[in-house]
């Protein structure tokens, strides 16, 4: 947690030229999945993501990639890339095949599911780094270290065995090794250059304040929203002036739709000590204008009283003096009934 204020500050302190510094997202991955229903069905569903925005999905009946940004082809040409759609096409029938004809073999019983991760990491200044890993029903399972499949160690036999057999077909390995050290990188840098402007766009955050369900009796739970910013580091916190309230909970950042990212602060505090606490949100869109939104009294049952109690002041002050004048302009009683 510290790490990772200190990682905002350094983003987001001015001065520092942070925009070229910020080279997130800097991975490329590919997510494959297979579901095994038994020894006939199996579904299987395909993604590739940039750091943690999806850019492209995947056909599997025709076994095409869908380009799900204007920029998803890269630099790469549409000869390279029906090239490997036509390798994924390959991959997928033989991939399942083989968990298929070995289930018995490795004790692999219906449904199931065997999930693969790969792709690469550019590190500033380094080589770039490829990795595969395969799982079974969540837990891994095998993954390439240096250009050959290794059993995970709580994979038991079944890992060594299914290793053994990823390990088996020469041709299938190098192919592996060069879309993890070659094309992937190759595409990762095409990718990052062909959506520098949507990538490092600067959208700014909305934030807006509510209370969630009372966690104690004379408690309120204060609720900071703040939601359509991106990029996704951001720094948001319950203040009383110038002192971060301690005991603020954050919950996951959430991505919404349109790609951009969502978050809520709350705090837990007595009702009497509300007044004075503030929400304040620090996000490279914002630049140094940091959002502030004070919290007031104004919960529900305040409103009601103030919608209530107001006009019947009001109607009360001006039964007063319509009485008044009313007496003023009227004759006294007792004259009249004098008459
Ligand atoms: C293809 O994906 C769809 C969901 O997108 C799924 O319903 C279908 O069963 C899949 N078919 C195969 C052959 O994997
Ligand atoms: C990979 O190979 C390098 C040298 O080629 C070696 O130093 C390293 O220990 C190997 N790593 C694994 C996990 O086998
Ligand atoms: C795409 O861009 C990357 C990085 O600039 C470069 O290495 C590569 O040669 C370019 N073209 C192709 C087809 O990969």
């Amino acid at each position: 947690m510290l790490f990772l204020q200190f990682a905002l500050l350094v983003v987001l302190l001015p001065g520092g030229d942070s925009k070229d510094d910020f080279q997130e997202p800097t991975s490329f991955r590919v997510i494959y999945s297979s579901s095994f229903y038994n020894p006939s069905r199996v579904q299987a569903l395909g993604s590739a993501w940039l750091g943690e925005l999806q850019t492209h999905g995947w056909e599997n009946h025709t076994g095409s990639f869908i380009f799900l940004r204007p920029w998803s082809k890269g630099n790469f040409s549409s000869e390279e890339l029906t090239e490997i759609e036509k390798l994924f096409r390959t991959f997928n029938i033989e991939f399942n095949q083989i968990f298929h004809n070995h289930a018995s073999q490795w004790q692999l019983a219906y449904p199931f599911q065997v999930q693969l991760a790969m792709g690469c990491e550019l590190h500033i200044g380094e080589a770039s780094v490829g990795f595969a890993r395969i799982a079974y029903q969540g837990s891994d399972l095998i993954s390439i270290q240096n250009n050959s499949w290794l059993p995970s160690p709580k994979g038991g036999s079944r890992a060594q065995q299914v290793s053994g057999r990823f390990n088996l077909n020469k041709v299938f390995l190098e192919t592996w090794h060069r879309l993890l050290t070659d094309t992937c990188p190759r595409f990762l840098l095409g990718l990052l250059d062909a959506g520098k402007a949507d990538l490092q766009r600067q959208a700014r955050p909305e934030a807006w304040l509510s209370t969630g369900p009372s966690p104690a009796p004379g408690h309120l739970m204060l609720v900071c929203h703040v939601s359509s910013f991106y990029p996704k580091p951001i720094w948001v916190m319950w203040m009383r002036g110038k002192k971060e309230q301690q005991g603020t909970q954050q919950s996951d950042i959430l991505p919404n739709a349109d790609g951009t990212w969502y978050l809520r602060k709350s705090l837990d505090v007595e009702a009497i000590e509300a007044d004075g606490l503030s929400c304040r949100v620090r996000h490279s869109s914002l630049e140094d204008q940091d959002i502030i939104l004070y919290w007031e009294h104004r919960s529900s049952t305040g409103w009601i009283f103030l919608a209530v109690i107001v006009p019947l002041v009001l109607l009360t002050v001006l039964a007063f003096w319509l009485r008044k004048r009313w007496t003023r302009c009227e004759p006294p009683s007792n004259l009249i009934s004098l008459e």
